[in-house]
């Protein structure tokens, strides 16, 4: 299938306050110069927020994260999970449709999805509520057909219980998940054979279906509206959502749970000079380092740092004071090697000499 963006884009994209500051979490979780490695989560969380990935959207993270927008498009384009169109304000349906599901009926499913939603798949229902496509196998084969419904698994299926779920889901209700058909899992349909002695002691629903109905976000845009957000390896227990900054230190946070370290601080940090405006009003294209997107750019120009004379003479110390002060992009200078690219653009060399140089390839 070929994978475009959407023809009719929304101007602009932000992350709401809670989920900004998840995205800082999972950007921390790398080390310094490493931060490109958040872009699946990031991606993730823009899509569970918006439904679906729009360019602002790609292009937003690419920029929280010093990427080309080149690269951010490469990952929303490539993994299937990532949708690139609008998908029904309700839920987006996805039928398993490989070989366990299809010999026990998944055609049938994709026939429901056909009638009540669209005739073709990635297409909005009437009312905008749905969307739906065929997926591969999603590893609930011995509960055969199923089906992704927003979150969560609905699993032994056939058309009439479908659309009975569809139709539920359509009058705002949140069916429970998991098997539709009686079972409790994935045990024999006549009953348990062996193990008998643990079906006293169980809980009300199996534990991937419990866990839904615990959580209850089958369904559920994470958009702000969420219960609070956690970000255990930054040391908070739990970032209230509309709260996100307000999440106090642990009193005594446990060994897991101490804060990560981006970077070790530097033992000789020195702020380099700064300028208050580009000399003469006009400042450097300092996208032409390799590395530097509008995002850094822009956080180069409120530290001070307009031309490309200027990091090209920075010391050891002065990259070590830069690095520690790109929020959300600590480590580039000293990675992405700025300062011999700076040389080389200062001296009139072209995009290309430094990218080289940033690729580590001169
Ligand atoms: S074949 Fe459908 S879940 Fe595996």
């Amino acid at each position: 299938m070929l994978r475009r963006l959407y023809h009719t884009q929304p101007d602009s994209f932000a992350f709401t306050p809670a989920n900004l500051e998840w995205a800082k979490g999972q950007i921390s979780k790398y080390p310094a110069g490493r931060q490109a490695s958040a872009i699946i989560p990031l991606l993730w969380r823009a899509q569970e927020q918006e439904g679906w990935l729009s360019r602002p959207a790609i292009e937003h993270v690419a920029d929280m994260l010093g990427m080309a927008y080149i690269r951010a498009l490469e990952v929303a384009t490539f993994y299937f999970m990532f949708q690139l169109q609008p998908v029904g304000s309700v839920a987006h349906v996805q039928i398993c449709g490989t070989t366990s599901c299809l010999i026990c009926g998944a055609e049938d499913l994709i026939a429901v999805c056909k009638e009540l939603i669209a005739p073709t798949p990635h297409t909005l229902s009437a009312d905008g509520k749905f969307s739906w496509e065929e997926v591969e196998c999603m590893g609930a084969c011995a509960n055969a057909p199923m089906a992704q419904i927003g979150k969560d698994y609905y699993e032994d299926l056939d058309a009439a219980k479908l659309r009975a779920l569809i139709t539920r889901f359509s009058s705002g209700e949140v069916p429970v998940p998991g098997p539709q058909n009686g079972r409790y899992a994935a045990e024999p349909a006549g009953g348990l054979t062996s193990l008998k002695e643990f079906e006293s002691g169980r809980r009300q629903y199996n534990a991937s279906a419990q866990l839904a109905v615990d959580i209850g976000d089958t369904v559920k845009r994470i958009d702000g509206t969420e219960v609070p957000l956690t970000t255990p390896w930054l040391g908070k227990a739990a970032v209230a959502a509309e709260k996100p900054k307000a999440a106090a230190k642990p009193k005594a946070a446990s060994k897991a749970a101490e804060p990560v370290k981006l970077a070790d601080a530097p033992v000789a940090a020195k702020k380099p000079k700064v300028l208050k405006a580009a000399r003469k009003g006009k400042a450097d294209d300092l996208k032409l380092i390799w590395g530097v997107g509008p995002k850094l750019e822009e956080l180069c120009h409120t530290l001070g740092f307009f031309h490309f004379d200027q990091i090209a003479a920075w010391t050891a110390d002065e990259v070590a004071w830069v690095d520690e002060n790109l929020e959300g992009f600590k480590g580039r200078v000293s990675r992405d090697r700025w300062v011999a690219q700076a040389r080389v653009l200062a001296a009139g060399g072209t995009a290309e000499e430094a990218e080289r140089i940033g690729r580590g390839e001169d």
